[in-house]
């Protein structure tokens, strides 16, 4: 058990006292596929070791009594009227799947539990789906019921477009679930199927470096790319009328036609169908162990997410630039919804300082601040925690 753990169940020894069980949900990064979720396409990410961390334990009656290590706050409600919490925002992502699970007819028991986690706030690395699908786990070990893992993370995601406001994809909750050590999961976001694709062997490392910047546009500009590609939708169904998402459309099929988009709705339709594209090319390309064909296409989402669906930011670029100036870097490109957060690099593991070294470098003399640039390992997705 971390060291972290142990703390937790420290605080909830001095907090409640009595026994708790451990559960943990990481955060994530995804190597290819962005903003193709909600267009039913596919994703690639993996769950990291970075993670968000319950003690808990059942109640008698049916209040949900929260400490917050990170926050170093209290909050309590009751199972019976869940409502928001304007002031320990953190306490909602646990309302919202109160919420959801009630819903959805599981049977709630009140618990205490005690929070605390290091997926950084705000970077991009999800650290709202790793306290969600934490939460959903506590509740399943308070009430003594368990929920289907692809239904948890569908759960999760309901609790976050409903109650918490974001209209989010499926990815980020379906990799804190379902993550497999090791691995990154294709994701078909339409089916929920999914694969398991070994990553991150002997000689080449995941790098995330984060930009720092806050994510200030992030909502309402992720909220109108969605409806940007609902339009294209709509427009491109007047000649493909079998289309129902921008993942039923070829690149092929756009490039013939693009006429019926005006050039904006055009540029972002363009990402997500070649994105869909890059993405099942490059879990191909890595699966027969060609690392640089994966990379390229990871520098090729970049330019896509940039130019034609303008979600990078000045710093995210620089970042991406810095890595492609450090030899043994095979790709780099932003990820997550963008406008700031972290970009992840495809690294020789014997570059992997140079990288450290020279991109924080580059990094600080163009912005005036460092970057944090963290080496990441592909973990499993959520659980209860052996003592
Ligand atoms: C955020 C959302 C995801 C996904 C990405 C972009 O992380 O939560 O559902 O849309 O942005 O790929």
């Amino acid at each position: 058990m971390s060291g972290r753990m142990q703390a937790v169940r420290a605080e909830f020894a001095r907090v409640f006292g009595g026994e708790c069980t451990l559960v943990r949900a990481p955060g994530r990064v995804n190597l290819i596929g962005e903003h193709t979720d909600y267009n039913e396409g596919f994703v690639f990410p993996v769950a990291i070791d970075r993670e968000v961390r319950y003690a808990v334990a059942p109640r008698d009656d049916r209040r949900v009594v929260l400490r917050s290590l990170n926050f170093n706050a209290q909050a309590e409600f009751s199972l019976d009227d869940i409502q928001h919490d304007a002031e320990q925002r953190w306490s909602n992502y646990v309302r919202g799947i109160a919420w959801a699970l009630q819903g959805a007819g599981y049977p709630l028991r009140g618990m205490n539990a005690v929070i605390e986690g290091d997926v950084p706030l705000g970077a991009g690395l999800s650290s709202s789906a790793a306290m969600e699908v934490a939460a959903l786990l506590a509740f399943e070990v308070a009430g003594g019921f368990q929920v289907e893992p692809v239904q948890a993370a569908l759960l999760a995601q309901k609790s976050e477009n409903q109650f918490v406001g974001l209209n989010c994809g499926i990815m980020d909750q379906f990799i804190s679930r379902l993550g497999r050590k090791g691995h990154a999961l294709l994701i078909d976001c339409r089916s929920l199927d999914y694969q398991a694709v070994p990553v991150g062997g002997d000689d080449v490392r995941i790098v995330v470096a984060d930009s720092k910047v806050e994510r200030g546009l992030v909502d309402s500009e992720y909220n109108r790319r969605r409806s940007e590609c609902e339009r294209a939708v709509a427009l491109l169904s007047g000649r493909l009328p079998g289309i129902r998402a921008l993942r039923d459309v070829t690149p092929e099929q756009l490039a013939e036609h693009a006429d019926v988009l005006e050039g904006e709705t055009l540029r972002r339709a363009r990402h997500v169908v070649s994105e869909n594209d890059r993405c099942l090319r490059s879990v191909a390309a890595l699966r027969v162990g060609d690392v640089a064909a994966f990379g390229r296409l990871m520098d090729e989402s970049h330019q896509s997410l940039r130019d034609d669906y303008a979600v990078s930011c000045r710093e995210l670029d620089l970042l991406v630039e810095a890595a492609h100036a450090v030899p043994g870097v095979l790709g780099s490109r932003m990820t997550g919804a963008g406008f700031g957060g972290c970009t992840v690099s495809l690294v020789r593991a014997e570059a992997v300082a140079r990288f450290q070294a020279e991109v924080a470098s580059a990094y600080e003399r163009a912005v005036g601040r460092p970057p944090e640039i963290y080496v990441c390992s592909a973990e499993e997705g959520a659980g209860t925690v052996e003592v």
